[in-house]
């Protein structure tokens, strides 16, 4: 039986972390899910990991939409969410439900969005007309020049408080999961036990309702040196399978992320 949000929720309220996982093709949907992983991230990491660029800001929306079919054609079981892409959603609500719906089209159960209490009334637009959101909050790749740089995010009281209402307000705008990228463990905590939409962290410690890593990260595949909240699943395994099935135990028992992976 396929996950959907209902299911989510519901081992959010049955205390059950779940899993997460970037994926772009058939071959890795159907290995993820079959070894544990609840919900398929068609990440715009692509762009990295795939295509070799530094930013994620040249992906397209036709690039999207492909690797989403891929995904969609792999899978039976996983719940699958698919990143709108830089300038995809940015210029109005109108264009946002325009460009979402044909990634729905291609077998995407929900639409991932960077951005703070600026996409809120983009968020209501959306999920008021049957398209669910995951809000992407932190560090936002998309922001990555105006950020300066992949680094914490909400580690002052004035950008802790202004992530804190970005979270609340994109909760009330119909968000149905709160993604949070590199943020402090405290934080991450706060936001997760103010909010009653399930959270999921990627460098925001273990306390969040579900974690998400990048495939290849995960996989030992990253040039130059590891970020501080990637785990290598690989070391130590003798397929990728297991180090798959070993990610899905150790997000399930809270051994990850451990506190040398948070900030
Ligand atoms: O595109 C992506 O892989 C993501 C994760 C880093 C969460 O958004």
């Amino acid at each position: 039986m396929r996950i959907t949000q209902t299911t989510l929720q519901k081992m959010v309220e049955n205390n059950e972390k779940f899993t997460v996982m970037t994926c772009y093709d058939a071959i890795f949907a159907t290995l993820l899910e079959n070894a544990g992983i609840d919900v398929l991230l068609v990440g715009d990491s692509l762009g990295n990991v795939l295509h070799g660029e530094n930013t994620t800001l040249a992906v397209t929306l036709d690039d999207m939409i492909y690797h989403t079919r891929c995904v969609a054609r792999g899978s039976s079981k996983a719940f699958i969410m698919t990143d709108m892409p830089f300038g995809s959603y940015q210029i109005s609500p109108e264009q946002a439900f325009e460009n979402a719906s044909r990634i729905l089209a291609a077998g995407a159960h929900m639409v991932k969005i960077e951005g703070g209490q600026i996409m809120a009334d983009t968020i209501q637009f959306l999920t008021r007309r049957g398209i669910p959101v995951c809000a992407h909050i932190g560090l936002t790749p998309q922001s990555i020049h105006q950020l300066g740089g992949y680094k914490l995010q909400g580690n002052s009281e004035k950008s802790a408080k202004q992530l804190l209402d970005d979270a609340k307000t994109l909760e009330k705008s119909g968000a149905s999961l709160l993604l949070m990228e590199v943020v402090p463990a405290k934080l991450a905590k706060k936001i997760t036990h103010t909010l009653s939409i399930p959270t999921i962290g990627i460098g925001a410690g273990v306390n969040c309702s579900a974690q998400v890593l990048v495939l290849h990260d995960m996989l030992g595949l990253y040039p130059g040196k590891k970020p501080r909240f990637v785990k290598d699943f690989m070391a130590g395994a003798k397929s990728i399978q297991e180090a798959v099935a070993n990610y899905v135990t150790a997000v399930k028992t809270s051994q990850f992320p451990g506190e040398e992976h948070a900030f």
